[in-house]
């Protein structure tokens, strides 16, 4: 693999994203034969947000392929709650661990820590943007119960501006021919611009719709999101939005009997519990194969022996990003590093977000 760091599942080839997902099924079919090739080796899960299935996922990847682990789930039970810098723990853990993967609620943040680590990093979820193992994990799905990446109509129902799995997966599926996305939230909840502006450059497509059930006859795959509650500014504006999108099984009457139903999870009440009974739903399978993705990406990754950090040497600007949450607005060292995005619009080459000049 090219990339040393994996930021977004677009640092990925079609090649090397088509080899993961094989490798994946290779593991899954006979497990055996990997038990040991990580013996040795350390992974870091660096969790300043909690989670459930990215964290013991790579857990469990990494000791089914023999090696060890070491982290922490909650920062306060680190030198985090000294006031310990990002630059300081991943420059320390990075010298203890053969690869780190690391969750943080600002946006941007695996990016910045790729400056630090001598160790390969992966992005385990950064704020609202990107939670790229997600989407390996959604892909392996989408191979093995699709048979196919390309020419897939998607719907995306819930919370698609604060999603971070939904960012991610629109824009690895739509470096593959032919995808459509049905994007089916409220006005409030659409998907930001910048993801448009990345699948109006590619050679798919979207629609906007505020119908689950008028999307519903439409689709190969339906996937479903969350609110995302612990990012909305109040209590009052997450309840207006919340409940307004619940699969159940009435709309599920108007679904072909091919379609496909994935949730990156935690469900809270978007998805009634007498779906999972439903030859369609994926969503619990959908973990297992996260965590053969998982194995396989790390497996890859530790054959990349570069132990030097990512300088990520861009022309810097005196500006700051106008991001309230993205990292550099936190760890005030951090270089204001961005990319022209035409007139007076720069794009923050950590969170992606737009700042006017
Ligand atoms: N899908 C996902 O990221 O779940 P966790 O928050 O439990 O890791």
């Amino acid at each position: 693999m090219k990339t040393k760091n994996v930021i977004d599942l677009t640092d990925l080839s079609h090649q090397e994203l088509t080899d993961i997902i094989k490798l994946a099924n290779e593991i899954r079919e006979r497990p055996k034969e990997f038990g040991d090739v990580c013996k040795g080796k350390i992974l870091a899960t660096l969790f300043y947000e909690p989670s459930t299935r990215t964290q013991m996922s790579f857990q469990t990847a990494m000791l089914r392929l023999g090696g060890s682990i070491i982290g922490f789930d909650n920062p306060q039970n680190s030198s985090v709650s000294k006031g310990e810098s990002l630059k300081d723990t991943i420059t320390v853990v990075g010298g203890y661990a053969d690869i780190i993967a690391i969750r943080h609620p600002s946006e941007g943040t695996a990016a910045a820590a790729s400056m630090y680590s001598a160790a390969p990093v992966i992005n385990a979820g950064d704020g609202g943007h990107l939670h790229p193992t997600q989407t390996l994990t959604d892909v392996v799905t989408l191979y093995n119960e699709m048979g196919r990446l390309d020419h897939l109509t998607i719907g995306l129902c819930g919370d698609l501006k604060n999603g971070r799995t939904v960012h991610s997966l629109i824009k690895t599926m739509s470096t593959f021919k032919g995808n459509k996305f049905i994007l089916i939230s409220t006005p409030e909840l659409s998907v930001p611009q910048y993801i448009k502006d990345i699948i109006n450059a590619s050679e798919c497509d979207y629609e906007e719709i505020g119908s689950l059930t008028e999307a519903m006859p439409g689709l190969d795959v339906l996937y479903m999101t969350r609110i995302q509650r612990e990012r909305f500014a109040s209590e009052e504006e997450y309840k207006k939005q919340n409940g307004v999108f619940v699969l159940d099984k009435e709309k599920l009457k108007a679904a072909r009997k091919s379609m496909k139903i994935l949730h990156p999870l935690p469900r809270v009440d978007e998805i009634d519990v007498e779906v999972d009974y439903d030859e369609r739903a994926k969503y619990f399978e959908q973990t297992v194969y996260g965590m053969y993705g998982r194995m396989a990406l790390i497996m890859t990754m530790l054959k990349n022996t570069d132990r030097t950090p990512d300088p990520r040497v861009y022309p810097t600007h005196p500006f700051r990003c106008s991001n309230p949450n993205c990292i550099s607005r936190t760890e005030k060292y951090l270089p204001g590093i961005f990319r022209e995005a035409g007139g007076d619009m720069l794009l923050c080459r950590y969170c992606e977000g737009r700042t006017l000049i």
